[in-house]
């Protein structure tokens, strides 16, 4: 599977969403982090804003919902106009049943993990997922550290993949930037979530096409793509 580079909007202007979506053209997804204050501590947007948005942009809306009670949340977003979803684990009631749900609706249904959640536990829901989400911060605020220790569950995530022989696409969301994305790829990620790396640059359409490079590169010398 080819690299792909989710620029999140949480480190863009809330007041120009539009424009920023522009910006950053060339990019794979727009990622929407929906945050409630109850299951991270910040709040940021809804379903009226992704409405807005995903009338505004091209770009396919990655939305990352940081909230509670995603069984009951999160088909609204499918509504809303967003073509994956990801609720977390660690919020969700019953996963299995919601990942269904969000592709009967015409989703792509994604899980994410929070850096203490281990992936072994989740190993036989992964086949009914499009794409697993490995938090590599503390989720709830852009412009965090890259949390290193998180690289053996990318690289156990990534063998239990290919063990399944599954089509699932793995996601890194925080501190990707410059300096962290070849050990992200090189592990086995193959999604980059990228908020200050990318809003933070001069040119951000241009940052984007820098990620990917690296990634590409560092994808081409890692061992677990031989033969993908
Ligand atoms: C954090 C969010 C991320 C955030 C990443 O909880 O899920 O998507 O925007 O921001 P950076 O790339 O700045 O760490
Ligand atoms: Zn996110």
């Amino acid at each position: 599977m080819a690299v792909q580079i989710n620029p999140s909007i949480l480190s863009a202007d809330f007041a120009r969403l539009a424009d920023e979506a522009k910006a950053v053209e060339g990019a794979d997804w727009l990622h929407v982090d929906v945050m409630d204050n109850h299951f991270v501590p910040n709040l940021t947007l809804g379903t009226p804003v992704v409405e807005s948005l995903a009338r505004a942009t091209d770009i396919p809306l990655d939305c990352h919902l940081m909230i509670e009670d995603p069984d009951r949340w999160a088909p609204q977003y499918v509504e809303a106009g967003a073509q994956s979803i990801t609720f977390h684990v660690e919020a969700a009631a019953a996963p299995i049943r919601l990942a269904r749900e969000i592709r009967a609706k015409g989703a792509r249904a994604a899980m994410a993990l929070k850096p203490a959640t281990p992936i072994e536990a989740y190993e036989e829901i992964l086949p009914e997922l499009d794409m697993l989400l490995i938090m590599t911060v503390e989720p709830g605020f852009g412009g965090q550290s890259f949390l290193d220790v998180m690289l053996p569950k990318v690289r156990r995530t990534r063998e239990l993949i290919d063990k399944h022989g599954l089509q699932l696409w793995l996601q890194v969301d925080g501190g990707v930037s410059a300096s962290t994305i070849e050990r992200c790829a090189e592990a086995g990620a193959d999604v980059f979530v990228a908020g200050s790396a990318v809003y933070g640059a001069e040119d951000p359409a241009q940052a984007v096409r820098a990620l990917r490079a690296q990634a590409e590169a560092a994808t081409a010398q890692a061992s677990w793509a031989c033969g993908h």
